[in-house]
C-alpha cells in the first residue's frame, strides 16, 4: 500500500483511517466474536449478554456486518468464518496471543509523542519481565502459524543439517523449516520464557525430536555451535545498526565455512529509504518499544554483512502475497566450500525430484 496524500481531502481521510480499527478493537475488547460464537443474535439479547447498551450495539454490528466480519440477517447478526475461528476464544483456531497484543498497540500508540520527544521507548524503565515475553512470544506464533509454512517451502535447505532460529521466539519458524526438511535439525535461540513457550507449542508437534533450544542473550555473548544456517528473523529492526553489526560478527563465527546468513526483516527498498510505506510505519513501532531499533534498507543491510565478512548477499525471492514481508528475506554466505542450498526450489525442481 502506497498512500499519497497531496489533498485537504486525503489528509482528512487518512486521519480518519482510525474510526474502523477503533470499532474492530471495542469489539476485541468486548469479546464479541466469542460470545456469538455459532449462535445467531439480536441486538437487544446480544446486548444483555454482553452487558452493553442496545443503541450502542447496533451501530458496532451494523459496522462489523458492513465489512464482512459478522453476518446481518433481517434483524439478527451472526458470525462470519474468522469471527467463529481466529478471533473467537472458544475455537482451536483462535489468535488470542496475536489479539492480546494488538488490542494493547492502541494504548501505546496514544503516547507516540512522548517517544518523539525523549526519543526512548515508552516504558523504557520497565524491565522484560517473563510474564510479557511469554505473552509476546505467544503474541508471534500466532501471527506467524499460516506465514511460516508457506515461507519454509520456498527455501531450499538441501544439504544442510544444522539450523539455528536466533531469536526464534516460539519456534514457528524453526518447525516449519523441520516439518519440510527431514533432514534437517533446528535449535531455537531465545530468552528462558520464550523458550518455555516454544516448549509448550512444539510438546504436540512430529518434529520436537529434532528441535533443541539454547538460552542466550546473543546481544552481548557469542553464539555457541557451528551451523549450517542461521535464521534471523524479525529481530534485526529491535537492534540499532551498531547492535546489529555485534550480533553479524556473531552470527560469522557460529556458521561453518559457505554456511548461510538469512535474515527476515521489514526492509526499505526505494533510494530514499522511504518504501515500502509498512516498513517506514514499523520503524514508529520501534520508536516506541526498543531503545535503538529501527527499520533499515536492504542495501545498508547488505552493507553491515559484507563489513561483517560475508559474501554473496542476495535477496531471496517469494512468491507473491506469501511473504512476512514485501521482499523481506537477505541471504548471505560464509566464504568457503559453496553450499548447494543457494538455490531456491522452484515448482520445477521440485517436481523433477519427486518424479
Ligand atoms: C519479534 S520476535 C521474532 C520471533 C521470530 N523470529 C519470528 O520471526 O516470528 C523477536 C525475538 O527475538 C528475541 N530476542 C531479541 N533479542 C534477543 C537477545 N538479545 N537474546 C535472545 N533473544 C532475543 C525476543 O525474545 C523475541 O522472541
Amino acid at each position: 500500500m502506497t498512500q499519497r496524500i497531496t489533498t485537504f481531502d486525503e489528509f482528512r481521510d487518512a486521519v480518519s483511517a482510525y474510526r474502523l480499527p477503533r470499532v474492530l478493537l471495542v469489539a476485541l475488547e468486548l469479546d464479541l466474536f466469542s460470545t456469538v460464537g455459532d449462535r445467531s443474535w439480536t441486538i437487544p439479547d446480544l446486548a444483555k449478554e454482553l452487558k452493553v447498551s442496545e443503541r450502542g450495539l447496533s451501530i458496532l454490528c451494523r459496522n462489523l456486518a458492513a465489512v464482512g466480519i459478522l453476518q446481518k440477517k433481517g434483524a439478527s447478526y451472526k458470525n462470519s468464518r474468522l469471527g467463529a475461528t481466529a478471533l473467537n476464544a472458544d475455537h482451536r483456531a483462535y489468535r488470542g496471543g496475536y489479539l492480546n497484543l494488538i488490542k494493547s498497540h492502541w494504548a501505546d500508540w496514544i503516547r507516540l509523542l512522548e517517544s518523539m520527544r525523549s526519543g526512548l521507548p515508552i516504558d523504557h524503565d520497565t524491565p522484560d519481565s517473563p510474564d510479557y515475553r511469554r505473552q509476546f512470544t505467544w503474541a508471534m506464533h500466532h501471527r506467524t502459524l499460516e506465514i511460516a509454512p508457506a515461507i519454509a517451502a520456498q527455501i531450499s535447505f538441501a544439504g544442510s543439517t544444522t539450523l539455528l532460529d536466533l531469536g526464534g521466539g516460539p519456534g514457528t519458524y524453526a518447525m516449519a523449516f523441520l516439518a519440510k526438511h527431514p533432514l534437517l535439525r533446528a535449535t531455537v535461540c531465545d530468552r528462558e520464557a520464550a523458550l518455555e513457550v516454544a516448549k509448550e507449542i512444539a510438546c504436540t508437534h512430529k518434529v520436537r525430536r529434532r528441535l533443541s533450544y539454547l538460552t542466550l542473550d546473543f546481544s552481548s555473548e557469542p553464539i555457541p555451535g557451528t551451523y549450517d544456517v542461521i535464521w534471523y528473523s524479525n529481530v534485526l529492526h529491535i537492534y540499532s545498526p551498531e547492535e546489529n553489526h555485534a550480533i553479524f560478527r556473531r552470527a560469522w563465527a557460529a556458521l561453518r565455512p559457505g554456511g548461510r546468513f538469512i535474515i527476515q526483516d521489514a526492509f526499505l527498498h526505494d533510494r530514499k529509504g522511504l518504501y515500502p510505506v509498512e516498513a517506514s510505519l514499523f520503524a514508529v513501532s520501534m520508536l516506541l518499544f526498543t531503545r535503538g531499533g529501527n527499520t533499515y534498507s536492504a542495501s545498508e543491510t547488505t552493507r553491515w554483512l559484507k563489513e561483517a565478512g560475508f559474501i554473496s548477499v542476495k535477496p531471496v525471492p517469494l512468491k507473491e502475497g506469501t511473504e512476512d514481508w514485501e521482499g523481506g528475506i537477505l541471504e548471505a554466505s560464509v566464504p568457503g566450500p559453496r553450499p548447494k542450498t543457494t538455490v531456491r526450489q522452484t515448482r520445477s525442481s521440485r517436481d523433477k525430484k519427486s518424479r
